[in-house]
C-alpha cells in the first residue's frame, strides 16, 4: 500500500516527521512517499501542486498531508493555498470529517469541501469591486447530507444542519435538500441552525451536538471554533473522503509560521489524523485504535507546550513509539 507524505511548511515537516515514525513502527509495510506540495514546491518548482505530485497521490492509497502555508507567498500571485484547493478538488474530497472530543463533548463537524465560498465565481469588476461568491448545485448538498446522515446514523442520531438561511439562498436551497435526505433517516434527528448561533452554541453549549454539516468556509470556521473548546489545535485531526478514491489526512491546523522550527509543535493533531488514515483510508482500524491510545497516553504524560506542558515535538513523537512498542 503506498502513502503519498505531502511534509508541507513551516511546523509540517515537523510533525509529518513523527507520523512518519509512528507509522514506520506500526506499519512496516506502507511504503510512504514524500513529495513536493506548498511553499516549498512553488521555491522549487513555480507550482503550489507539481504534476508529479498529483499524478503520485491520484495514484496513492491515501494522502498524508502536512500543513501548508508561508507569510512569503502572502500578497504573492501563485500561493500554497491555491495548490490544496486544487488537490481536494482534484481527488474530490467532498466530506472533510472533523472530529472534536474531550471530557462531555463528542461532536462531528461535517465540512463540504469542494463547492461553496470557496470555489465560486470570483473576480474584479471594472470600477475595481472584487466579489467571491458562494454557489452549491443541490446535487452537491445532496452528497454531503447524505454523507452526514449515514455517520451519524452510527453514532449519536442526531444531524445539526447549520446555515445562514435567513439572509442566502445558497442556505434557502441547503436547507430544502436536508430536509429531503433527512426524510430517508427515519432514527436520525435533524435540526436546523443559523451559523452565528451555531458559533455562540458551540463556544457556550459544545456537549449538545453529535454530528454538524455545513457549507465549507462555515466548517472552516466553525472547526477552528470546535478544536479551541475541546483542547485546541494542537488535538484536531481531519479526514477528507470521496466517494472512492484516495483520502486526504491531515490536521485542522496551519502552518503556525510563529513556532515554526523551534521544536515545540504538538504533533497529535497529525497523529491523530494519521490514525484516522489508518482507519478510512486504508482499511486497517487495529492499527488505527493502537495509534489513537498511544497519542491518549501521551497526552497525559508528555504534554506539550500548547497544552501547558514542556514535552517537546520530537520527545512527544519519543513517547508514543514507547507506547506503540
Ligand atoms: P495556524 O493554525 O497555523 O496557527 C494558529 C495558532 O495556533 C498559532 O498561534 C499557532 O502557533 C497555533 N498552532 C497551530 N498548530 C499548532 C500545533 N500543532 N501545536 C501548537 N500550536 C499550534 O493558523 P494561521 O496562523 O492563521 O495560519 C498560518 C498559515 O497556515 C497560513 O498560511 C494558512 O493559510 C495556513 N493554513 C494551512 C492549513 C492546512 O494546510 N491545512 C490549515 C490552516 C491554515
Ligand atoms: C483548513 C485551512 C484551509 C481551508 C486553507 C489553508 C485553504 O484553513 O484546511 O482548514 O480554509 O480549507
Ligand atoms: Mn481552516
Amino acid at each position: 500500500m503506498s502513502v503519498a507524505v505531502l511534509p508541507g511548511d513551516g511546523i509540517g515537516p515537523e510533525v509529518v516527521r513523527e507520523a512518519r515514525r509512528a507509522l514506520e513502527a506500526l506499519a512496516p509495510d506502507l511504503e510512504l512517499e514524500p513529495h513536493l506540495f506548498g511553499g516549498q514546491a512553488i521555491r522549487d518548482t513555480g507550482d503550489s501542486l507539481p504534476e508529479e505530485t498529483l499524478a503520485a497521490c491520484k495514484a496513492s492509497e491515501a494522502v498524508l498531508k502536512a500543513p501548508i502555508g508561508d507569510p512569503e507567498f502572502d500578497a504573492a500571485e501563485v500561493r500554497p493555498e491555491q495548490g490544496m484547493l486544487r488537490l481536494r478538488t482534484e481527488l474530490d474530497v467532498y466530506a472533510n470529517l472533523r472530529p472534536a472530543q474531550s471530557e462531555g463533548i463528542d461532536l462531528l463537524i461535517v465540512r463540504e469541501l469542494v463547492g461553496g465560498l470557496y470555489f465560486g465565481e470570483k473576480g474584479v469588476r471594472e470600477d475595481g469591486t472584487v466579489f467571491d461568491t458562494m454557489e452549491y448545485h443541490p446535487s452537491q448538498v445532496e452528497r454531503i447530507a447524505r454523507r452526514a446522515f449515514e455517520l451519524a446514523d452510527g453514532r449519536r442520531k442526531r444531524v445539526v444542519s447549520v446555515d445562514k438561511a435567513n439572509v442566502l439562498e445558497t442556505s434557502r436551497m441547503w436547507r430544502r435538500v436536508v430536509t429531503q435526505v433527512a426524510a430517508d433517516f427515519e432514527d436520525v434527528e435533524v435540526e436546523h441552525m443559523l451559523v452565528d448561533n451555531a458559533a455562540m452554541q458551540l463556544a457556550s453549549n459544545p456537549a449538545q451536538f453529535d454530528v454538524l454539516v455545513t457549507e465549507n468556509m462555515f466548517g472552516d470556521i466553525l472547526s477552528d471554533l470546535a478544536a479551541a473548546v475541546t483542547g485546541g489545535l494542537g488535538l484536531a485531526p481531519s479526514a477528507s473522503l470521496s466517494d472512492g478514491g484516495p483520502g486526504i489526512f491531515e490536521p485542522v491546523h496551519g502552518s503556525a509560521p510563529d513556532i515554526a522550527g523551534l521544536g515545540v509543535a504538538n504533533p497529535a493533531a497529525m497523529l491523530r489524523s494519521t490514525a484516522l488514515m489508518l482507519d478510512h483510508g486504508l482499511g486497517r482500524p487495529e492499527e488505527a485504535r493502537r495509534l489513537e491510545a498511544a497519542i491518549e497516553s501521551t497526552l497525559a504524560s508528555h504534554p506539550t507546550r500548547d497544552l501547558g506542558g514542556s514535552a517537546t515535538t520530537a520527545e512527544f513523537g519519543d513517547a508514543v513509539l514507547r507506547d506503540l512498542s
